[in-house]
């Protein structure tokens, strides 16, 4: 039987799974792939930390020239993290013939696209199933299982960090802060979690997402982001009153050939698959013209689960290196990138605001949206703590992004709107 030889780039919560299910899941694997998987070598910063895993310590190094010049490895696992450095050693381990598999979206959103035109051009594989929603298969779902359709529309809960976040406000109604810290203690937030309740995290992903379905080079420019900081529990509190849960949902859509990505609070109806996705769970929502509605849901982190997604792409590489067809994976992009404008933007929309409780108050904000021609789904007015002032809840019909931005300008003109305090977007209902 062949043998495929694998450098392992990281030995840390992903690279200790992927040593794991290797050596668990041997004969099964070598069954399905008709060649031995061999890990020789892995990198790591530090030889003498203890491991989770029963290795070889012959295996360890700390120089990166061990695994990407080893004429005796086929291919490398990235899962170390980082973007620059790593970028720059995937790119010398592609021009020794070396094929990649990645966990790292970080890297991918960034320098994807070149990696791999570069991984095209030196007949290698370049596969990275694990960077979006661990081990949801949602990348293999989009290049394999519904490669035939053309996807319209994706929306996923693609950050468990965020998400944990909103579930216990919503289902603790606790406060944003205090969630955080638990989160932070529990492991299920970073010390810094700014690249989770930022969403840039989310962005990554919906990038790698978008690229895939649409076909065209969207990068994380392209990308409008908002994360979860603002969401405040009187928001949870009147969403939900009008039917709502509200997620961290990351969005690409084509209409027309043009494309919006966004990663934005949103409102969802409670009944939406979506809404009942919980806690740190991911899950994806895909839209075929073909195909109708798909859902995926899954970890979307964690060591074993993100490592199965690695270790199936290592399968895949490894059968087609025994079939001589590595080198294939990468398509050109086959459209110019076409972003929608923000009059080309439909959706609904949640507006909080805080009013003078004072006669004549809703008249002056209903001609503002009529100007607008602004039409509401939903209304609630509702008295405040404050004297004299009131809060007013509404939910657009779909409206553009133009419309949305335009009504927001001239209500912040208007002596009887003291803030206008949140507005997401709100989904899920066609
Ligand atoms: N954790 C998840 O659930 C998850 C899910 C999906 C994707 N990912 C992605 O997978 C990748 C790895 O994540 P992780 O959570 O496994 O990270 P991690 O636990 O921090 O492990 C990183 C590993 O890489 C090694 N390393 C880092 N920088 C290095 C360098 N410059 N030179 C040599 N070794 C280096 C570390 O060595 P030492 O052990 O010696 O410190 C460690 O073994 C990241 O790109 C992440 O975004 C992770």
């Amino acid at each position: 039987m062949s043998q495929v030889n694998v450098g392992l780039c990281g030995l840390g919560t992903v690279g200790t799974g992927v040593v794991k299910i290797l050596q668990n899941h041997a004969d099964e694997i070598k069954y399905k792939v008709g060649s031995e998987l061999n890990i020789k070598k892995i990198l790591v910063h530090d030889l003498n930390k203890a491991r989770d895993v029963a290795i070889s310590r012959e295996w360890l190094t700390t120089d990166p020239d061990e695994l990407v010049n080893n004429a005796d490895i086929d291919i490398i696992i990235e899962v170390m993290g980082g973007i620059e450095d790593t970028n720059l050693l995937l790119e010398k381990a592609i021009r020794n013939k070396k094929h990649i598999v990645t966990a790292n979206k970080d890297l991918m959103a960034v320098h994807g696209q070149k990696l791999l035109k570069l991984a095209k051009e030196n007949q290698c594989d370049i596969l990275y199933d694990a960077s979006v929603a661990g081990g949801i298969p949602i990348i293999r779902s989009l290049t394999e299982g519904l490669a035939s359709d053309k996807i319209q529309k994706i929306m996923g809960i693609v950050n468990g960090t965020t998400n944990y976040i909103l579930t216990k406000m919503t289902d603790e109604e606790l406060a944003f802060e205090p969630v955080l810290k638990e989160a932070q203690e529990l492991g299920f937030a970073e010390a810094d979690p700014t690249s989770d309740v930022d969403g840039l995290d989310a962005a990554r992903k919906m990038v790698l997402l978008a690229n895939l379905a649409f076909k065209m080079e969207i990068g994380l420019d392209d990308v409008e982001v908002s994360g979860i900081r603002t969401i405040s529990q009187e928001d949870i509190t009147f969403a939900t009153s009008l039917g709502y849960t509200i997620k961290l949902i990351g969005i690409a859509s084509i209409h027309n050939g043009k494309v919006e990505v966004s990663v934005e609070p949103t409102l969802l109806p409670k009944e939406h698959p979506l809404a009942l996705v919980k806690n740190e769970f991911n899950a994806v929502y895909v839209y075929g013209e073909a195909v109708g509605e798909t859902m995926f849901y899954g970890p979307g982190a964690g060591s074993l689960p993100t490592a199965t997604a690695v270790v199936s792409d290592l399968m895949d590489v490894a059968k087609n290196i025994r079939l001589g067809i590595t080198g294939n994976e990468y398509i050109t992009p086959q459209y110019e990138k076409q972003l929608k404008e923000d009059n080309e933007k439909y959706m609904q929309y949640f507006l909080r605001m805080e009013v003078d409780d004072a006669a004549g108050t809703f008249q002056k904000i209903t001609n503002v949206f009529t100007d607008e021609n602004v039409s509401f789904a939903k209304i609630l007015q509702l008295p405040s703590d404050k004297e004299k002032i009131a809060e007013i809840v509404m939910i657009t019909h779909k409206i553009s992004k133009q419309q949305l931005l335009n009504s927001r300008e001239n209500l912040k003109g208007l002596d009887v709107v003291n803030e206008i305090i949140s507005c997401y977007r709100v989904d899920g209902e066609d």
